[in-house]
């Protein structure tokens, strides 16, 4: 991998006071960036919407895509779209993010917890289908950091015992599993495209399906969702402007103090975490639809998607050279996946923090089983010692980002300093 130099100018300069990287704001390019402004001014109209519905339902490989405004609402309107109803079993890895088991728990429906692999951080099909019981309906396929899990074996036990398969492909957009694209595996799937995933719209997603039904269904449910206010569909544009460049590595130093400013002021858009809650939001409705400003930014990133992959997949197989983690573990091949996020166990998790965390703000992902809960995980219904390897693996997890932002010239730097002893470190199964 060839890293172009550094300009003269910045060559002169120390990277005053700390360069360092986040994991927000990296899935763009500055070409992105200039894009997303006339969403700012303009809010655009449901056409747009309908474009990038086209564009990533072509991407996903399905018939169908409908979009939402967080990947958690596309999940949750998927269980309708599916029949799924109260008191109904899904069979979820247990080791996600709570927004997963919140979507079943605000429809009165029961996540059941299958444990993982401890290399690729994915379900076993093998503890799936020892939880099949009369009241399961669904399995839930989740390509946990953007690497596929076992797409054939959990397909061969729904099956088997007559249930539907949701696919979850938050995290690996742009992945194929044998040549298959992710969103077109299950009976119906969904992507996010928040700040912190493959691509960006600052919040977002959208579900895919191949069953003209279940998508008519889903698209009810669309059309009957409320849209942000104009305000708020120009704070998500400004939102996702302004995190761009206060994210920037060398600017942080600045950009934290201002993205805290300009929080205070009313001006970014977020929604109030919905993580620690056990039942519908109801500060704003869920769910809720895809702005059109969005929209056009997805539509704009989507054009780039080929770079962007390509970009995470080197960093990916860059590290795995190094660390050689995933081996020969993965379904598929290593250039499918789409490598969000290279992950793997460390024993002193602390002391990795302290070499890597200088360079890049880390926000390890997943240290807990259900990710978002530090405790009160049996509201969704996970209680201690269900699932033992995933709760090992959430006590030792590492994981580094994969955005354009982060540049082989940082890994190779941090490798000079630190591979050494990470070799010594790796927690091998
Ligand atoms: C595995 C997984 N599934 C689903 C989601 C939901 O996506 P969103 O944040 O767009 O609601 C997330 C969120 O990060 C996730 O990590």
């Amino acid at each position: 991998m060839k890293e172009p130099g550094r300009p003269l100018w910045r060559k002169a300069l120390p990277d005053f006071p700390v360069r360092r990287y986040t994991v927000i704001g990296g899935t763009n390019s500055w070409s992105e960036w200039l894009a997303a402004w006339p969403a700012l001014l303009h809010r655009g109209d449901e056409a747009t919407v309908r474009a990038f519905e086209a564009e990533a339902a072509r991407r996903c490989g399905c018939r169908h895509a409908i979009a939402f405004a967080a990947g958690r609402m596309a999940l949750y309107a998927i269980l309708e779209a599916l029949g799924l109803r109260p008191g109904d079993e899904v069979i979820l890895p247990g080791y996600t993010c709570t927004v997963v088991p919140n979507a079943l728990v605000y429809r009165g429906m029961q996540p059941v917890y299958a444990d993982i692999s401890p290399t690729t951080f994915n379900v076993d099909p093998r503890c799936v289908e020892a939880l099949v019981g009369p009241r399961t309906r669904a399995i839930y396929m989740q390509h946990t950091f953007g690497v596929s899990c076992d797409t054939a074996g959990l397909r061969a036990i729904a099956q088997k015992h007559g249930l539907a398969t949701i696919e979850d492909a938050a995290h690996s957009l742009g992945a194929t599993h044998r040549g298959a694209p992710h969103g077109s595996l299950g009976d119906a799937a969904f992507v996010s495209t928040d700040r912190t995933k493959v691509i960006n719209t600052h919040l977002g997603g959208f579900a895919t399906t191949n069953d003209d039904a279940v998508a008519a269904r889903l698209a009810r449910i669309r059309d009957r969702a409320a849209s942000l206010s104009g305000l708020d569909s120009r704070r998500v544009a400004f939102s996702f402007l302004a995190e761009f460049v206060l994210r920037h590595p060398n600017a942080l130093w600045l950009g934290r103090p201002a993205l805290g400013a300009l929080r205070r002021m009313g001006l970014l858009f977020h929604w109030t975490a919905d993580e620690g809650m056990d039942r519908l939001p109801d500060g704003y409705p869920y769910p809720s639809r895809l702005e059109p400003a969005q929209a056009r930014i997805g539509l704009s990133q989507f054009a780039a998607l080929e770079e962007n992959l390509r970009h995470r997949r080197s960093l990916a197989r860059w590290l795995e050279d190094r660390i050689g983690w995933y081996g020969d573990t993965l379904p598929g091949a290593f250039d499918e996946q789409a490598w969000l996020r290279y992950s793997f166990l460390v024993r002193d998790r602390e002391a990795f923090v302290e070499r890597f965390g200088a360079r890049i703000e880390l926000g390890i992902w997943f240290p807990t089983v259900i990710f978002g809960r530090e405790t009160g995980t049996e509201a969704v219904g996970y209680r201690q010692g269900m699932c033992p390897v995933a709760e090992k693996v959430a006590q030792h997890i590492v994981n580094l980002p994969t955005h354009r932002r982060i540049r082989p010239a940082l890994l190779e730097s941090l490798w000079e300093r630190h591979g050494d002893w990470l070799r010594g470190e790796l927690l091998r199964n």
